[in-house]
């Protein structure tokens, strides 16, 4: 393959930057302490803080998204403890795995991966079963683009006393998102989807609820670096001077705060919208070029859709089309749907109209 040829990322994640994104991460490389340092690192908290919508704490782990969710339920829970797991997809499975191997005693709803959670199966679940002390979910199902309604979740995970784990690293900053008004307690997520930032670090949210259910443990059980408490301490101790309790990846930070930044200008409600505009863009153009969506509209997700494909034909074929014909790189399915579906991703702050009609009009002259 000609390796100077320029690719059109369109896949769920990660996304391609604002230039002045990458301009920021080719930055010197400088100290992550120190009062400038603490100063932009606290601004880049702040503004995440809006983005969660929550008037709780903010850690910026350095690893992926994978890193914030292992610390979300190895610091709230020990071993043993009864997690209730909505599980509709790819992702689902891995928040299973995870609490496996934090030692948790893992139950689930399963649930089609052509459907969204049902908040009734869950609140009828921990009505049942009084020892379940969390219940996760996933926000955006990457690998089906189905959004859960954390909403509707939410209030009757509070209601029942559970303590609510989301997992937003496909949604955070590209679908509506109101940590406190949803009554989710911990809310992990990373930098490389819709935060418009590359891959690197993991921003966690967590309000006092977790914080009771993480101090009455009488030590965290499951590391050093994903205990949440080393990483207040840290903030409370060392927070004028060296507000992490590693080194920081300060050039990711840097470039983070670039990319939050611009959304902040643009604003959250206009940038939600125009990546609205983007999805009802793409499924239009499906419809036209014969691969339906596979959610319905009303289960739209704006940031990520999925094509069907006609029955019989292969979605690695359409992706290895794109990306030979048209220098595009798109995603096919995962697990039993990887050869039924082929996903689009529109989480690029930079992603516009234009870049989608290509997709569009590559997909209407697929030979098929
Ligand atoms: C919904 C969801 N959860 C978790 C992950 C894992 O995140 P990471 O690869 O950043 O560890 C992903 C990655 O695609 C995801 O989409």
């Amino acid at each position: 393959m000609d390796q100077t040829r320029k690719i059109k990322m369109m896949i769920p994640g990660p996304v391609e930057v604002h230039p002045d994104v990458l301009k920021a991460m080719g930055t010197p490389v400088e100290p992550h302490y120190g009062d400038a340092w603490v100063q932009k690192y606290q601004h880049v908290l702040d503004i995440l803080r809006e983005i969660f919508d929550t008037s709780g704490d903010v850690f910026l782990m350095v690893g992926s998204g994978t890193c914030a969710i292992d610390a979300a339920m190895g610091s709230c829970l020990q071993s043993g403890e009864r997690i209730l797991i909505g599980n509709n997809g790819f992702f689902g499975d891995r928040l299973v795995s995870i609490a496996e191997h934090n030692g948790l005693d893992v139950v689930q709803i399963k649930t089609e991966w052509e459907k969204a959670i049902d908040p009734q199966q869950i609140h009828e679940a921990l009505k049942k079963d009084a020892s379940i002390k969390a219940v996760a979910v996933v926000h955006g199902e990457t690998s089906t683009t189905i959004l859960n309604p954390i909403h509707e979740i939410g209030p009757l995970v509070r209601k029942r006393g559970a303590l609510f784990l989301v997992d937003a690293v496909s949604s955070l900053g590209g679908v509506p998102f109101e940590m406190d008004a949803w009554c989710v307690d911990v809310c992990a997520s990373a930098t490389q989807k819709c935060l418009g930032a590359p891959p690197g670090l993991a921003p966690i949210a967590l309000n006092e609820r977790a914080w009771r259910s993480i101090d009455r443990l009488e030590k965290g059980e499951h590391g050093w670096y994903g205990d949440l408490r080393i990483w207040r301490q840290y903030a409370q101790e060392w927070g004028s001077w060296h507000p992490s309790p590693i080194t920081m990846a300060t050039n990711n930070v840097n470039a983070l705060l670039v990319s939050l930044s611009q959304l902040m200008q643009e604003g959250i409600p206009a940038r939600m919208e125009r990546y609205r505009r983007l999805a009802v863009q793409v499924r239009r153009g499906l419809r036209e070029a014969g691969f339906p969506p596979f959610t319905p509209d009303d289960m739209m997700n704006p940031v990520l859709t999925a094509g069907v494909m006609p029955k019989g034909q292969d979605s690695a074929s359409i992706v290895k089309y794109l990306l030979d014909e048209y220098a595009v790189q798109i995603s096919g399915g995962l697990g039993a749907l990887k050869s039924k579906i082929f996903r689009i991703g529109h989480m690029s702050p930079i992603m516009t109209e234009a870049d989608i009609q290509l997709v569009v009009d590559a997909l209407k002259n697929y030979p098929g």
